[in-house]
């Protein structure tokens, strides 16, 4: 696609070179340097040239290869970003949408925001310079909201699709849709092997498939000879193993989720000082919701006489790449969300992984030369494992996912074509769900306003209810900060060796009536102490997940405005009452009573017991009724967060439909 066009504009900026620094050049060079090493590079010709023919690109290639860093730059320079058009990848995690971008603005010698930027639920950077957009598949699903057919699209990547996220499936089913009317529009879905053939056949003669797949180096597989009794006290030691018998080389060990990794942190920093080894042991995590520095650091070049080792989740399976690992340790295990109709828990529970998982995960060592993975369970185990996850939409909550296609004016589920249909109880349940919330009509089509608004807020439709029911409630303002501060994460801060110190401040801000009203008090006083980062240090409060609700305050304050919602201002804030009625209103599919024990009984599936989370308010304190608004599974303990007391009356009072029965 090379013009003179082009050439031109190569001149305008190799004159603009003039202005660079020395040393800007030459650590730009090295990045050419890096970008020309690539697997992909040697067959980037073969791959524009499928996309300019070929309406579907399905691109396999090994992680780490470059598909995802190097493929949108290609389009790039090759004439893709002419005219006004961009280029869009979606990516199924936040963290991998922001540190790819992250890198490619690097290569490209950019600013986030300039020709690079980043798009994620509450933070978008894209301006208008920016043409090469990293952004999560959920975010791409609200772009078809405002445009059914991206138009301002030349080429959408659907990068990760093998971890067929609920989002990407929808999207893949949608997308297949506009490019019967966009034909100029180019798709390109990167995808695992074992995967691609299930692409192919979805999108049919429209699609081809071509893979970059290279030689990868040998690693050597050990399993455990007996089950590990803690798996997680398991990969501590194997983590000294490594360190003392094996030669240099970073370790990649793969956890569950954040508690497991800050444990292993912990454990290695504390041993490690004692350790009397020349080379020294960095320990780094790596989970979703980690600051950007924090991010970086994994990135950063080994120091000399170092040995990195990085802690992560699943995110470091297939979405972020890290050079230099020789040594992967792999738990086995995974936390994935599945949601259980029958009882209405969305949990997040730790289930083994699949057997394309532990070749993925143990394929990590061996990029740079020939690596180790250490399996922390047994061989029969391994052979035991499912061939392939199952995808998120078989075992999803679909109330929101349902809301946005029917706001895409699809109403019949039913007849969408999907990789992989969603199992009809969840459909049902989903509709019930939605129904009861007064977003769908008696004939399941969407309410107008309520329904539509619902669906364009960034919330799930629980909180998205409360939002907007708190309009006509008097207590926006009040519903407006504990939406965001239950956004964000983490707001309270509690270093292991000061928890008391920080139990007692965190006291200060805790009411009896659970944890949206203290939440509520933090952001009160966060804002009455002009926002100091030394006011909520002191405080154990954690100053960015402050900061980011400010901004996703904002945020919504906005979208009310353009979703033009009629707040009623009342000179008085809201009382509690009405707040925690407010709450109910979205929430009272997620009710509980408290047992003697301290223990709880959820409304909707008696039998099942759960407990307040450690991290709530409501943890040791004595309530009646409540209304919670996350649950999770750890351990086979089930947890509820964001707890608020109710009075048991309101359920029948709010939500009669869905209660009907139980008033009987
Ligand atoms: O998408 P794929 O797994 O094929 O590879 P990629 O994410 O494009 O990564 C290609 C290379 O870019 C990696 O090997 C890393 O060296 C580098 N990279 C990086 O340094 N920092 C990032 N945030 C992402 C990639
Ligand atoms: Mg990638």
């Amino acid at each position: 696609m090379t013009s003179l066009d082009d050439m031109a504009s190569d001149w305008g900026s190799y004159q603009g070179l003039k202005t660079v620094s020395v040393s800007d050049q030459f650590k730009h060079a090295s990045i050419q340097r890096q970008r020309e090493m690539l697997p992909i590079y040697r067959h980037r010709d073969s791959i524009t040239y499928l996309i300019e023919s070929t309406q579907v690109v399905i691109l396999i290639g090994h992680t780490g290869s470059g598909k995802s860093t190097q493929l949108t730059q290609y389009l790039h320079e090759d004439g893709w970003t002419k005219d006004g058009k961009i280029i869009g990848c979606t990516q199924p995690r936040r963290v991998a949408a922001t540190s790819v971008a992250q890198r490619v603005a690097e290569e490209i010698g950019c600013r986030i925001g300039e020709t690079v930027g980043y798009s994620i639920r509450f933070e978008d950077t894209t301006t208008e310079k920016t043409v090469i957009k990293y952004l999560t598949d959920g975010m791409l699903l609200r772009e078809l909201m405002i445009d059914p057919l991206l138009r301002r699209y030349s080429v959408i990547m659907i990068d990760e699709a093998h971890e067929r996220t609920i989002y990407t499936d929808i999207l893949l089913c949608v997308l297949k849709k506009v490019i019967k009317k966009r034909k100029d529009l180019r798709l390109v879905i990167s995808s695992a092997t074992i995967q691609a053939h299930e692409f192919a056949k979805f999108f049919g003669d429209k699609s081809q498939i071509i893979s970059i797949e290279g030689k990868m180096f040998p690693i050597d597989v050990l399993y455990l000879s007996e089950p590990a009794e803690n798996y997680i006290e398991k990969t501590i030691q194997t983590i000294f193993d490594i360190h003392i018998e094996e030669p240099d080389g970073d370790i990649l060990a793969f956890m569950t989720g954040r508690e497991e990794i800050t444990k292993v942190l912990q454990a290695v920093k504390d041993r490690s000082f004692h350790d009397e080894s020349s080379v020294r042991l960095l320990p780094l995590p790596l989970y979703s919701g980690l600051s950007q520095d924090e991010q970086n650091a994994i990135f950063d070049p080994t120091p000399p006489n170092t040995r990195k080792v990085i802690i992560a989740t699943n995110i470091a399976e297939a979405s972020v790449t890290v050079d230099g690992v020789i040594y992967v340790i792999d738990c086995g295990y995974v936390k994935v969300r599945t949601f259980d109709p029958a009882t209405k828990i969305d949990s997040l529970i730790v289930t083994p992984i699949s057997k394309a998982s532990a070749v993925q995960r143990a394929g990590r060592a061996g990029r740079t030369r020939p690596g180790k993975c250490f399996r922390i369970y047994t061989e029969t185990c391994a052979n035991e494992l499912d061939e392939v996850s199952s995808p998120e939409i078989q075992r999803s909550n679909l109330a929101m996912p349902i809301l946005q296609i029917k706001s895409l004016g699809i109403d019949n589920i039913a007849k969408l074509d999907f990789v992989t249909p969603p199992p009809v109880n969840l459909v049902i349940n989903a509709l019930e769900l939605l129904y009861s919330l007064k977003a769908l009509d008696d004939y399941a089509k969407l309410t107008i306003p309520d329904g539509l608004r619902m669906a364009e807020l960034p919330l799930n439709p629980m909180l998205s209810k409360v939002l907007l029911a708190s309009a006509s409630y008097g207590c926006t303002e009040e519903i407006l900060t504990i939406a965001a501060m239950l956004t964000v994460e983490n707001v309270f801060y509690k270093p292991r060796d000061e928890v008391k110190a920080a139990d007692a401040e965190h006291r200060k801000f805790t009411v009896e009536e659970g944890d949206g009203l203290s939440l509520y008090n933090v952001y009160q006083e966060f804002v009455r102490s002009k926002k100091s980062s030394k006011w909520a240090y002191d405080r154990y409060l954690n100053n960015k997940s402050l900061v980011k609700a400010v901004s996703v305050r904002n945020q919504l304050v906005r979208y009310l405005q353009k979703l033009e919602v009629n707040v009623i201002k009342s000179s008085v804030p809201a009382t509690a009452d009405i707040v925690r009625k407010c709450l109910t209103l979205g929430y009272f599919s997620q009710a509980a009573r408290m047992q003697p024990d301290g223990s709880y009984k959820l409304v909707a599936a008696q039998d099942v017991t759960v407990w307040p989370h450690p991290s709530s308010v409501m943890f040791n304190r004595i309530a009646d009724w409540v209304i919670f608004t996350e649950i999770v599974e750890v351990n086979d303990k089930i947890y509820i967060l964001g707890i608020t007391t109710i009075e048991r009356d309101w359920l029948l009072e709010l939500a009669p439909d869905y209660y009907k029965v139980k008033r009987r």
